[in-house]
């Protein structure tokens, strides 16, 4: 939209009018609207970010007494302030002063990008902002192209991929933070004066401690279904940084992007450096109401595949670590079948010829068939999956090296060392971390799923795992000046071998595992169907892990599986229907081994997965509602999923801690048609007589203002009782 305004100079001047064409800048989504000022010549300001605009209000925007901020803080004029970019220019000048150059708006086929151009005043710099919507999605995806101009090489030593104003108030931040085993925990604190700096260091996997997105609730203490709220989802898989900086104006300033520390990087002559897209979004529902934006964008727009059903699979890890035989891997696909399922994935210890891999010391990068375990190789396998008509799927973890294995007898050069140094060793006490900036090294991991895939076309589905941080700087292929390079080199390596890898097959399911949670981000998705949540499948922390990685990630992305009891990482004995019903709110599966269930507990999985196929639609595809949350210490969480046609839903209820007469509240509904009725069956029930309202029916209305009482405990027979208990009750409207 241009527009020409007149500018009324105020003051002692006010009988001189002054006309100064500015571009107002509206970028739309169907429920946000994004308000820039884009004038030639002048610096680019930010206007608006919040609920959608009317053309009216955008043009009286300049109006309203807000500030017209910085579009793009550039480090050097005025430096006291924190900025979103910083250079070292050919000559040594340390300074940017950016104005704009041209501001455009383009129609792509199935949304819009506004770029708007800043150019340095004096040096031959442009950088780029784009900003990008996709039609009926509330998410803006916003990143910079930096092009160097200059006849020498420039270094960049910022280069965040945006920044957001947001104004100063009762603005708390909710984050998530971790550790291996577990992931994705919610932390909210308000902003405070000072700076809050979120960032990744591991190299490879970005999600296992912090994670890249966060929500900011403007409204004070965050709500999950009222409220304004502003989320953001940085999409990259390598190391990042998020700034929260609450100075003496009236702004919080929010920078995020890939993290420059260590990382410099230089430009020459004519080369520009895109960054990974920052996605914003905006809701006036609560926290739950930017999760259902990030969703459904996920699903529609960055998960690979995320509008399709994901299958239930039975993966061997627990069930037999390393132990991997021909025999057990049929007899536990025999099992997966007789109870349902649809794939069996045959995780870690497999492979391995001269090395074989009997622990996790050995073998990686061999991905040879271990004979003497598996006689028959892949082809026996698939001929098994056949026979019990189950899909069938493999472990791999082709960025990674042992230093006992024939690839690093053969390749020393392909892993990543610090020059003049011995490597670093991870996991196993032999583990290293392959240089995916090699493109060597690209090749080679490239050709690992193409070997496979080619030779054994009915391979239906690849776990990708990787188990190390970069631990030393140094790469064996960078030049000695691009050393610093090697941070973001090493993910523009690993993007570039998984587009190849997808544009050569579409169709395989992938999942990124990185010790358990370490990829869940949009940086990876695109590529990847889901990720595995956590190495941690205890049902209780599942609760609050998978909780969190909900505020960002669709069910269908989140890989949930049943796992044996006790726990093996926590040791907890937890029913097998709590179990259950918590990994049917994600991707459902099973991490055990089947033939140490009982008959009993097999019929119980037969009926879940019967149950979990007839919610899978609502679940996968439904928008999340999350109604109590397991943090605010109530001893009970609850959530539930609606379709989008409202036709139908699943509420979810499950008790975190159990103390005799605990007052448990009564959990309101949401998200349903308040005038359809919607009649009640509980799934996976265990009770020996029916919830008193099974089958019964009530209004949306009514469920949302009221809620049904859930019973603190299961009516089972002595024997059986224990201190769980979880609901699953699907709603089906008349
Ligand atoms: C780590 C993963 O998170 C596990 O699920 C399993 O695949 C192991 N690696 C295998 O080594």
């Amino acid at each position: 939209m241009k527009k020409a305004y007149l500018f009324m100079l105020s003051g002692c001047f006010a009988s001189l009018p002054m006309t100064m064409w500015a571009e107002t800048l509206h970028v739309a989504t169907p429920g946000t609207s994004l308000v820039i000022d884009a004038s030639k010549g002048d610096k680019a300001k930010f206007l608006y970010y919040g609920e959608k605009l009317s053309d009216a209000d955008v043009s009286a925007l300049g109006d309203s007494g807000a500030a017209a901020l910085d579009l793009f803080p550039a480090y050097g004029v005025n430096p006291e302030h924190e900025a979103a970019v910083a250079m070292t220019h050919a000559d040594g000048n340390m300074t940017l002063d950016m104005v704009v150059e041209a501001a455009e708006t383009k129609r792509l086929p199935d949304g819009t990008l506004t770029t708007v151009t800043l150019r340095d005043k004096v040096y031959p710099v442009d950088i780029k902002l784009n900003y990008r919507t996709y039609d009926g999605e509330d998410v803006i995806e916003t990143w910079t192209e930096t092009i160097n101009g200059e006849k020498g090489e420039v270094t960049l030593r910022r280069f965040d991929s945006g920044y957001l104003p947001v104004r100063y108030g009762d603005v708390w931040l909710s984050s998530l933070y971790g550790a291996w085993a577990n992931e994705g925990r919610v932390e909210e604190a308000p902003l405070t004066h000072g700076m809050k700096v979120i960032k990744n260091k591991d190299g490879v996997r970005n999600s296992h401690t912090a994670h890249s997105e966060v929500m900011l609730s403007l409204d004070g203490k965050p709500q999950e279904n009222e409220g304004r709220v502003i989320g953001a989802a940085l999409c990259y898989s390598g190391n990042y940084e998020l700034r929260f900086d609450t100075d003496y104006g009236d702004y919080h300033h929010f920078f995020a992007g890939i993290n420059p520390d260590d990382s410099e990087y230089k430009l020459a002559k004519g080369e520009s450096f895109v960054t990974p897209p920052l996605a914003l979004t905006y809701s006036e529902e609560g926290l739950s109401g930017a999760s259902r934006n990030f969703h459904k964008w996920g699903r529609n727009r960055k998960i690979a595949h995320g509008n399709e059903e994901r299958k239930i699979l039975l993966n061997s890890w627990e069930g037999v670590y390393f132990d991997i035989n021909e025999e057990g891997m049929d007899a536990m696909m025999a099992d997966i079948a007789s109870m349902g399922g649809e794939l069996f994935v045959m995780d870690d210890g497999w492979f391995g010829v001269k090395y074989p891999r009997n622990n996790d010391s050995t073998s990686l990068g061999d991905w040879s068939v271990d004979k003497t375990k598996l006689p028959s190789g892949i082809k026996g396998l698939l001929d098994s999956a056949k026979k019990h008509g189950v899909k069938f799927g493999i472990w791999i973890e082709p960025e990674m090296v042992n230093s006992i294995s024939e690839l690093y007898e053969k390749h020393p050069e392909y892993v990543i060392k610090a020059a003049k140094r011995e490597p670093t060793m991870g996991r196993g006490g032999t583990q290293m971390v392959l240089d995916m900036a090699n493109p060597k090294v690209q090749d080679l991991v490239f050709n690992v799923v193409d070997t496979l895939l080619t030779n054994y076309p009915e391979i239906d589905y690849i776990k990708w795992d990787a188990n190390a941080p970069i631990m030393d700087h140094g790469s064996q292929y960078l030049s000695a000046d691009k050393q610093s390079h090697l941070y973001h080199a090493y993910h523009e390596g690993f993007a570039k071998t998984v587009d190849r890898i997808r544009a050569k097959y579409p169709d395989v399911t992938i999942q990124a595992c990185a010790s358990g949670g370490g990829r869940a981000n949009y940086g990876v998705l695109p590529w990847f169907d889901e990720f595995w949540v956590s190495d941690n499948t205890d049902a209780l922390q599942r609760v609050y892990m998978q909780w969190g990685t909900s505020y960002f990630f669709p069910a269908v992305a989140m890989a949930s599986h049943i796992s044996a009891a006790p726990n093996h990482q926590t040791f907890l004995t937890i029913p097998l229907k709590y179990r259950a019903d918590v990994a049917m709110s994600g991707r459902l599966g099973m991490e055990i081994q089947p033939k140490n269930m009982t008959e009993e507990e097999k019929e119980f999985c037969r009926r879940a997965i019967a149950s979990y196929k007839e919610i899978r639609p609502v679940v996968q595809q439904g928008d999340i509602y999350r109604l109590q949350s397991p943090y605010d210490d109530k001893g009970v969480a609850s959530l539930m999923y609606v379709a989008p046609d409202k036709n139908e839903a699943v509420f979810y209820w499950y008790k975190t801690e159990s103390f005799v007469n605990q007052q448990l509240p009564r959990i309101k509904m949401a998200g349903l048609d308040p005038d359809r009725m919607y009649t009640v069956t509980e799934l996976n029930c265990i009770d020996n007589k029916p919830l008193p309202y099974e089958g019964k029916s009530f209004s949306g209305r009514y469920l949302m203002s009221n809620g049904l009482e859930i019973p603190a405990s299961h009516s089972v027979d002595y024997h059986k009782q224990n201190d769980w208990a979880s609901r699953i009750l699907r709603l089906q409207a008349k």
